[in-house]
C-alpha cells in the first residue's frame, strides 16, 4: 500500500527511531511491502520508514529503473535494519542531495566517501556490505532519518540549498 510521506516540520522525522527486536513477522513484512510500493510510486532512491511514520530502524534503498537515478544502477536492492555505519578511511566527498520529506528541494552535503554497513535483512539474516560514492550516500542519507537528521541539517553552504527548478532548471542532478 502505498503511504504518505512525511514533510520536514513533522516532529515524527526528528526522533531517534527504536531498533527491531523481531524478524520474519507479518507486520515488518507489512511495513516493508508498504515501503516498497511507497519508495516506487514516488521514484525514490530510498526510504526510511520514519518517513512514513513507523518509529523502526528500517530503511530500504536501491537503484530501481528509474531513469531519474543514473548512478544508482549499481546500488543493489536492499532492505536494512537496525544498520549501523563504519566510515572507511577520512575522505569525504561532497554531492547534491534531495528527499521525500523535503520535495522540490536539494542542498550539497559532506559525506563520508566510503563506508562499511551492517545490519540484518528481513529475516534477521546479518548484512555486511562495503559501499562507495553514490551508494554510500544513500545510505548515510536514509540511515540519518533513523536519529532523526535530514540532510538540509547536513548543509554547510546555505547558498548551494535551495528549489531545484532555480538550482538547475529541467536537468536535476540525481538525488534520492
Ligand atoms: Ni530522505
Amino acid at each position: 500500500m502505498i503511504r504518505s510521506v512525511l514533510r520536514m516540520g513533522d516532529p515524527r522525522l526528528l526522533r531517534v527511531a527504536q531498533p527491531v527486536t523481531a524478524f520474519g513477522t507479518p507486520e515488518l513484512d507489512a511495513l516493508l511491502a508498504d515501503m516498497r510500493d511507497t519508495m516506487a510510486h514516488l521514484e525514490g532512491a530510498g526510504l526510511a520508514a520514519p518517513q512514513i511514520g513507523v518509529d523502526l530502524r528500517v530503511v530500504i534503498f536501491g537503484g530501481g529503473t528509474s531513469p531519474r537515478y543514473p548512478d544508482a544502477a549499481e546500488v543493489p536492492d536492499t532492505v536494512l535494519i537496525n544498520p549501523e555505519l563504519l566510515a572507511l578511511g577520512d575522505e569525504e566527498e561532497d554531492g547534491w542531495e534531495g528527499c521525500l520529506s523535503v520535495p522540490g528541494l536539494r542542498g550539497w552535503v559532506p559525506r563520508w566517501k566510503r563506508l562499511r554497513y551492517v545490519g540484518y535483512d528481513e529475516h534477521g539474516k546479518r548484512l555486511t556490505r562495503d559501499a562507495e560514492d553514490f551508494h554510500a550516500r544513500v545510505v548515510q542519507h536514509e540511515c540519518d532519518h533513523l536519529d532523526g537528521i535530514l540532510y538540509p541539517m547536513r548543509v554547510q553552504d546555505m547558498t548551494r540549498f535551495g528549489f531545484v527548478e532555480e538550482l538547475f532548471g529541467d536537468n536535476p542532478p540525481p538525488a534520492e
